[in-house]
């Protein structure tokens, strides 16, 4: 099948500090025919996440940075339209990292099916995907987390913190976390249960606020941001208290070097263990974790809110409005119907 307007987002240069749209380009070009082995995929979703900030720059890290003038990549869920390979015949829901793309063709490498679940297809780019799977493997897995623990989660409306705030409340623990909005506030009080919530754009004093939001202090810190909320937390972990490193958003649009917390100290006066991961390294435990979540999501135990974008050519402020707290739950760019 020929296909003469591929849209697609390319990197036009390296952004400095919070990302602009200028620092993206829409282009198009065609799609060629098919050869023996390969399929057609028209993209119905693609997700934008925290971590392609980190590939925007050039620097040495657990993932090459993207190049200049070419095309983005990033986890997308799509169907096969023209199948010249057995593996995946025609109307095959996959998933993949080409995103940013509308179209592409793939000798299957790279290609994985969608399992057969009740799920919306872009489930497996957010609470079905890697963002539910980082929760679920930072939670249970890295913070050993135990019925009973007093659990902080910072970002706690999106993606991750979201899932994670609600897999904490299914094992018997108290959660608190932080936000920016009062809408936010509202989502995690009144739709996932969460007990106490932090406005941290409104705080005054961010520790203190946090100590009113965990009366009984913190055993397990689930961290997304870094920064100011690492520091508030560590001087509230209780005795023997983990924590999680997940991300430090806070610091992904830094120009100049940043701070480190003035309290590490506490980690050998509270005896606590502090432990960063990446969620890639534990991939092996996917299909365990999908049929859990799966029960979950059935039972209603999980819900998982999405913020869509309509079209490629959003792609980039979807992204940028991350950094913006644009999104409540997964940030998503609807691609095709
Ligand atoms: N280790 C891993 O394998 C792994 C995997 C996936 C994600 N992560 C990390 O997990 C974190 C959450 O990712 P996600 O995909 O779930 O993103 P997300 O939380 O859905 O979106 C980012 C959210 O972070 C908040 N935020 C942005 N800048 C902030 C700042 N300077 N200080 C405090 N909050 C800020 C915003 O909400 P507010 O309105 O509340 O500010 C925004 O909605 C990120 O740090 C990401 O890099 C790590």
């Amino acid at each position: 099948m020929y296909i003469e307007k591929n849209q697609k987002i390319h990197l036009t240069r390296r952004p400095q500090g919070l990302p602009v749209s200028e620092d993206f380009e829409l282009v198009s070009d065609s799609i060629a025919e098919l050869k023996d082995g390969e399929v057609l995929v028209k993209n119905l979703w693609m997700s934008v996440d925290p971590y392609m900030r980190g590939r925007m720059t050039d620097r040495k890290s657990y993932i090459a940075p993207f190049a200049i003038g070419e095309v983005l990549e990033g986890g997308a869920v799509g169907e096969v339209v023209e199948s010249r390979n057995p593996s995946f015949p025609e109307g095959t829901k996959v998933s993949s990292m080409q995103g940013w793309r509308e179209f592409f063709i793939s000798n299957g490498e790279g290609l994985q099916s969608l399992p057969e679940t009740t799920a919306p297809v872009q489930s497996f780019l957010g609470v079905l995907g890697m963002p539910g799977m980082t929760a679920y493997t930072g939670l249970l897995k890295i913070a050993e987390l135990k019925e009973g623990d007093k659990v902080f989660v910072s970002a706690a409306s999106g993606a991750v913190g979201a899932i994670v705030c609600q897999i904490a409340k299914l094992k018997g623990c108290y959660v608190a976390g932080s936000v920016g909005s009062d809408e936010k506030e509202s989502y995690l009080k009144d739709e996932l249960g969460v007990d106490a919530v932090v406005n941290y754009k409104k705080t005054k004093n961010l520790k203190a606020d946090i100590a009113k939001a965990c009366p009984n202090g913190i055993d397990v810190y689930f961290e997304n941001v870094g920064g100011a909320h690492l520091e508030a937390v560590l001087d509230l972990m209780n005795d023997y208290g983990r924590i999680a490193v997940c991300g430090m958003i806070d610091q992904y649009n830094a120009t100049t070097p940043v701070a480190g917390p003035s309290n590490l100290s506490q980690l050998i006066i509270k005896k606590l263990k502090m432990q960063g991961f990446i969620v890639f390294d534990h991939w092996d435990e996917y299909p365990a974790f999908v049929q859990e979540m799966s029960q979950w999501l059935q039972g209603g135990q999980i819900v998982a809110r999405e913020t869509v974008y309509d079209g490629i050519a959003q792609a980039p402020d979807a992204f940028i409005g991350l950094f913006t707290g644009k999104n409540t739950g997964k940030m998503l760019v609807k691609l095709a119907l």
